[in-house]
């Protein structure tokens, strides 16, 4: 099959969706790959490495998609990019679902194919191939960095000539993919952790992780949904919920904020009457500003500083840290286009666990 990689032009995006380790594969196993010249070099990866990979560089967009069974992309295409796309060719990307249906629209009726990488099984099976958790590790690490480097002050305990320094206190809010991976980091800082998830499931991973779970009391098993993602909590639990937070984040230096629920706005956690009960110096990076943010200020792609607590919308972490996460996003991808791969043809099985889920637009119906 011929593979398409086009360059990414969408506004602050580093990463590539497929590294020349994977194309390197991609040729081994018999299929041609046209890359975009520069696709890979924001990402760390010079068109050298590519061509080595045994990739053919082309000029442009429409040169990279000319003639693919396949296009593999970060980001959704832009109108223009929608407009060259071949007829019959199934694209691979990321969509961005709350807000993708006049694309996926357009695309369809263009008869392109589409898989949403963010539409990946949460099973063991397709673990390797979910897009969400690789780049949410990439976003958990990162904020806690952000958050350190914005802080005044160390994150780990010090006994220096010049005194003790006391470790600085880290809360995450939200103990998912990239929750889990900030505790981590944070622990690695030398903070002390603490954390909160709404899903009984976490309290373990989160004590696993040697940090605290706070408010265990409002932790339930009717808190996830059989997809193992957290349902919206009801009036009287969120009351609770923030009346907990409140009483824990007087006290933190630091806070990542993760919360989501599939489908909705970023549930509201942290009121600005909280950030201004916070030491001055504090800050808060929100990791779910993109969907509205679980901070009431948080401004998506801004620094908000209320009372001198600073608030960071944080906006596509992962294409801050492009060359792992392009590493990540690729070797999800690369395990996709393998799991398509039949005799060397891609094959759309709809019935396919997998590939049923992931296909919203297919032989010019829109399924979702
Ligand atoms: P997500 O990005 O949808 O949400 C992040 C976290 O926010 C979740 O842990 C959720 O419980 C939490 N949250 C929602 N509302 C909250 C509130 N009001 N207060 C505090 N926290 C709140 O979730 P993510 O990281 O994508 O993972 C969701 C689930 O999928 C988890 O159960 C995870 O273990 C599971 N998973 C399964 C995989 C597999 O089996 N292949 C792969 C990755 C994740």
């Amino acid at each position: 099959m011929r593979i398409g990689v086009p360059r990414e032009t969408a506004d602050h995006e580093r990463r590539v969706a497929l590294v020349p380790d994977s194309i390197a594969k991609l040729v081994k196993a018999g299929h041609e790959v046209l890359v975009e010249r520069g696709a890979g070099t924001e990402a760390g990866f010079p068109d050298d490495q590519y061509e080595k990979a045994g990739a053919t560089l082309v000029a442009d967009f429409t040169a990279a998609v000319q003639g693919a069974h396949v296009v593999a992309k970060v980001q959704r295409p832009s109108a223009d990019e929608i407009a060259q796309l071949p007829t019959g060719t199934a694209l691979v990307c990321q969509l961005a679902m709350a807000t993708a249906q006049p694309t996926i629209e357009a695309l369809n009726a263009r008869q392109v194919s589409v898989l949403a990488l963010e539409l990946v099984p949460r099973i063991t099976r397709a673990q390797s191939m979910d897009v969400l958790s690789s780049q949410a590790t990439v976003a958990g690490y990162k904020a806690v960095l952000m958050a350190a480097n914005a802080l005044p002050k160390f994150l780990p305990s010090l006994t220096t000539a010049a005194g003790s320094i006391q470790p600085a206190k880290a809360f995450i809010i939200g103990a998912g993919v990239a929750g889990l991976q900030a505790i981590a980091t944070a622990r690695r800082l030398g903070a002390i952790v603490s954390a909160f998830d709404v899903r009984a499931a976490a309290r373990e991973q989160v004590q696993s992780l040697g940090a605290k779970f706070v408010a265990t009391d409002l932790v339930s098993a009717g808190a996830e949904d059989k997809g193992g993602y957290a349902k919206a909590q009801s009036e009287d639990e969120q009351a609770r919920t923030l009346a907990a937070i409140g009483r824990h984040i007087v006290d933190q230096d630091l806070v990542v904020t993760t919360a989501q629920i599939p489908g909705r706005a970023a549930p509201r956690l942290i009121t600005a009457e909280m950030v201004r009960g916070m030491r001055p110096g504090s800050v808060i990076v929100d990791v779910a500003a993109e969907t509205g943010g679980n901070c009431e200020l948080t401004v998506y792609g801004e620094t908000v500083v209320e009372g001198g607590v600073s608030i960071i919308g944080a906006r596509n972490l992962p294409a801050t840290l492009p060359l792992h996460a392009s590493q990540m996003f690729s070797r999800n991808v690369l395990t996709l286009l393998q799991h398509l791969d039949k005799e060397g043809a891609l094959t759309l099985d709809l019935a396919d666990e997998i590939t049923g889920a992931m296909t919203v637009a297919h032989a010019g119906t829109v399924r979702r």
